[in-house]
């Protein structure tokens, strides 16, 4: 049977504490208790509090957008990862949409990673090329140094724990999510630097997620592809009734497989 798939939503800047609130205890209702997908939903920081109550006692996840590059101290509007040790599991980390519009370089990335693990949070690396790199042909050039540079503070056995979202920037909130096979080649090549830098034994655990416009009509298509481990959804997630159709997708592709 194939792994538990793990399906991720990113809520990216939007809904209150009181629209988490309500949302969760709804979601909750339509999915039950998934055996066979492993659900998390990350909040903005603002609504992850209350995220937190209302998943008590549930087998949904949280996790963070983001995280410090610092340890806790003097710095104004972040959070530190050890301030989210014990409230959140996962952490994204190196979003396009911070490396593009808040100039996040892959030193403070790779820093996050490291302190992600330092805090037993797990960091989700986002990485994907943009669409003037992908018409030239620069995608793999582009996400195997993000790839490099973001693990390279971390040892062999907190690479095998990281989870790498592979999203092109091309694909994300446009609509035009990439074909599987294209999905499945990018996320092969990944692997392949993971395996040439940590062993083939490391590279075969790390697990790999795709996020670019996912829906319940093409969710499956990816959850079928063999190196990727789950689903980083955006857009969708806020949308009950789609990202619950997306959990029982991935619930019915596990259990066949
Ligand atoms: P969309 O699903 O809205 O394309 O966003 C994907 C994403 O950025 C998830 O992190």
């Amino acid at each position: 049977m194939k792994k538990k798939s793990l399906i991720i939503g990113n809520w990216k800047m939007n809904l209150t504490p009181a629209e988490a609130t309500s949302y969760l205890i709804k979601l909750q209702k339509k999915i039950g208790e998934p055996t066979s997908a492993q659900v998390v939903i990350c909040p903005g920081f603002l609504s992850i509090t209350a995220a937190e109550r209302a998943l008590k006692g549930t087998k949904i996840e949280l996790g963070a957008q983001n995280v410090a590059s610092q340890e806790p101290g003097a710095l104004t509007g972040e959070i530190a990862a050890k301030q989210l040790e014990g409230l959140v599991r996962y952490v994204i980390v190196g979003h396009s949409e911070r490396r593009i519009h808040l100039g996040e370089r892959d030193r403070e990335i790779a820093t996050k990673l490291a302190l992600c693990h330092l805090h037993h949070l797990t960091p989700i690396l986002a990485v994907g090329e943009t669409l003037h790199d992908y018409e030239e042909r620069l995608a793999a050039r582009v996400v195997n140094s993000q790839l490099t540079a973001g693990l390279r503070d971390l040892d062999a056995e907190e690479v095998e724990k990281t989870i790498i979202a592979y999203e092109p920037v091309w694909a994300i909130g446009t609509g035009k999510a990439c074909s599987p096979r294209y999905v499945s080649q990018m996320i092969a090549g990944l692997r392949s630097v993971i395996s040439a830098l940590y062993g083939e034994e490391v590279a075969a655990k790390v697990k790999f997620l795709y996020g670019g416009s996912i829906n319940s009509l093409n969710a499956e298509a990816y959850l079928d592809l063999e190196g990727c481990g789950g689903l980083l959804v955006g857009h969708e997630s806020l949308e009950l009734d789609e990202f619950a159709g997306i959990v029982k997708v991935a619930e019915r592709e596990t259990a066949e497989a």
